[in-house]
């Protein structure tokens, strides 16, 4: 192998730089006595003690360079935001962002870090809620941004697969310009990639009528933590030839393997979609809807969102949207799909009808057209956003049995009193998961410990799960035990142990600390 001098614009970023996040280095841009934008580095809000990594050398970079020529960012402005959350809650020190464009060039980083035992945190768009996508200390940062290209669209059967970097949004004005539309569909969808949504398994808002990831995606082509690339990139609907091998690497957080491309089913463009923005006397009302929406729209029903007034009323406040229906306690947004515009009209007609005639609805607006759909859905997706306008928030996305759902939100405001501004829950109640939100001017630790474990034992007893569709991370990696046995978090240590001897690969994430 033929060895090219380091760049010098890398070697000149290098010296003097700290290695490891350390209790009062630095914080960048804000620096000390003045106020800092964003978090500041995780170890000082967590506990948590970086393991025994190697730091990245000069040759490292060098070797780095090799691999993906030009595409190695160690320039501390360009890595500010790889380093810091979509939340703005936990911040790492990464040194390094690398920027490969194929599988061989994730395989060869891998190989080099797994042979000098250097930490990787995978990243994708970097939407994650969980503390997953940012490095805890200085673990080196494996973008997909560059792997952005389609391989191959099947127009007969859906099947797409591509790179792991291409972006949602785009992958879906891809595929509606051949008629079809991806299984999935979220708020983050501008930035997501599609490697990040399968590796968090990302739930959603088409989830109720598409189902999971775990379902849709086909095949996936990973590298694992020694640069072994696994291609299970089949385009098969049905394969029962041994262990289904892609479903370890589904929700697995970037903690079992780098997943470079993914084969994909997209269902045909529904040729008619209708939505409906309504309000809710109460929420025994909001679950009676959902009842008499399946019962009346049955196959044509695609989405079923419910938002509280609290929510609704920051989306106003924060992003100056206008709310359609005003002063009612909760709001849900129905949507239906189909093929026959006449049919389906028909239809919604005759649910509103029952609906309004019944008292479970008291007033709502409706929209056909897609710019006005597409209006009526920003007030449901943009919540997240307006949540982030309105101070600290603490997040939890919980998986309840529907009858118990707003329960959680109605104690916290009683437990919480004035140390919340606000609590809210909204969510995808369609398919029992609850976003349950709290807001505060600052974090507080005082309001973390009113918080957790009260949330999870909550949870817990009712059966439900601490984590519906964002992951662990590293925000929630201690809380798995509430939702699984001690057997299954031992089970997935051993996975891996197996598959990432190590450890290298985003190290402080998705599994409990170990004690
Ligand atoms: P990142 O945030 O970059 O990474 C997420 C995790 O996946 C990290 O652990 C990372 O290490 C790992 N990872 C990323 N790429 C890879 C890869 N190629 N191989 C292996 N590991 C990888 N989630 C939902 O489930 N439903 C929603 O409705 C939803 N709505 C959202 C709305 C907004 C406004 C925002 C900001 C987020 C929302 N999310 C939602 C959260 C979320 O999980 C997703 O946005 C998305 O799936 C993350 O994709 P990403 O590319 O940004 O991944
Ligand atoms: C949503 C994200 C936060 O449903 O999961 O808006
Ligand atoms: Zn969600």
């Amino acid at each position: 192998m033929v060895l090219r001098p380091l760049p010098a614009r890398l070697l000149a970023a290098w010296p003097g730089w700290r290695t490891a996040c350390a209790r009062g280095a630095s914080r960048g841009p804000a620096g000390p006595g003045r106020p800092r934008a964003g978090p500041g580095p995780t170890p000082e809000r967590y506990r948590v003690e970086r393991l025994p990594f190697s730091t990245v050398s000069a040759e490292d970079l060098a070797a780095f360079e090799r691999a993906v020529p030009g595409r190695v960012v160690t320039d501390p402005g360009a890595l500010e935001a790889a380093n810091v959350d979509w939340l703005k809650t936990v911040r790492g020190c990464s040194k390094v962002l690398l920027r490969p464009q194929t599988s061989e060039e994730v395989s060869c980083i891998l190989r080099h870090c797994y042979k000098r035992n250097l930490a990787v945190n995978p990243q994708g768009g970097n939407t994650g809620m969980v503390g997953g996508s940012v490095p805890v200390f200085d673990e080196i940062i494996l973008s997909t941004a560059l792997m952005n290209q389609v391989i191959s669209f099947d127009e007969v059967s859906g099947i797409l697969v591509c790179q792991a970097g291409c972006v949602l949004e785009k992958l879906s004005q891809f595929v509606q310009e051949r008629n079809f539309i991806m299984p999935l569909d979220l708020g983050a969808k501008g930035s997501c990639h599609i490697g990040g949504n399968v590796a968090t398994n990302a739930g959603g808002l088409r989830f109720l009528r598409y189902g999971s990831l775990r379902g849709t995606v086909l095949g996936l082509e990973v590298v694992l933590a020694d640069g072994t690339i696994l291609n299970c990139l089949t385009s098969l609907r049905k394969d029962n030839t041994g262990y289904d091998l892609k479903q370890l690497f589904i929700g697995s957080e970037g903690t079992l393997g780098i997943i470079t491309a993914v084969s994909i089913l997209c269902p045909p463009q529904p040729k008619a979609v209708n939505v409906a923005f309504l309000g809710c006397p109460g929420f025994a009302e909001v679950l009676q809807t959902f009842t008499t929406c399946k019962g009346m729209l049955g196959e044509i029903l695609s989405a079923f969102e419910f938002m509280d007034a609290e929510c609704m009323q920051l989306v106003g406040q924060h992003l100056h949207l206008a709310i359609p229906v005003q002063d009612s306690p909760f709001y849900i947004l129905v949507e239906t799909s189909g093929s026959n515009a006449g049919h389906d009209a028909e239809k919604l007609g005759s649910f509103l009808e029952q609906a309004l005639g019944s008292g479970l609805v008291t007033d709502g607006t409706m929209a056909t057209d897609h710019r006005k759909v597409q209006a009526l859905w920003a007030l449901r997706e943009r919540i997240t956003e307006a949540l982030s306008h309105d101070g600290y928030v603490y997040k939890y996305d919980v998986s309840l049995p529907v009858e118990r759902f707003y329960d959680l939100v109605i104690d916290l405001r009683a437990r919480l009193g004035l140390q919340a501004k606000h609590v809210v829950g909204y969510g995808h109640l369609g398919d029992g998961n609850l976003h349950l939100n709290v807001t505060a001017e600052a974090f507080s630790k005082a309001l973390l410990e009113a918080l957790e474990p009260y949330v999870y034992v909550w949870t817990a007893e009712q059966q439900g799960s601490v984590s519906a569709e964002h992951g662990l991370g590293f925000k929630k990696r201690d809380v798995l035990g509430y939702s699984k046995p001690p057997k299954a978090v031992q089970l997935m240590r051993q996975l891996k142990a197996l598959l990432d001897p190590k450890g290298i690969l985003n190290p402080y994430k998705t599994l409990p600390a170990q004690a």
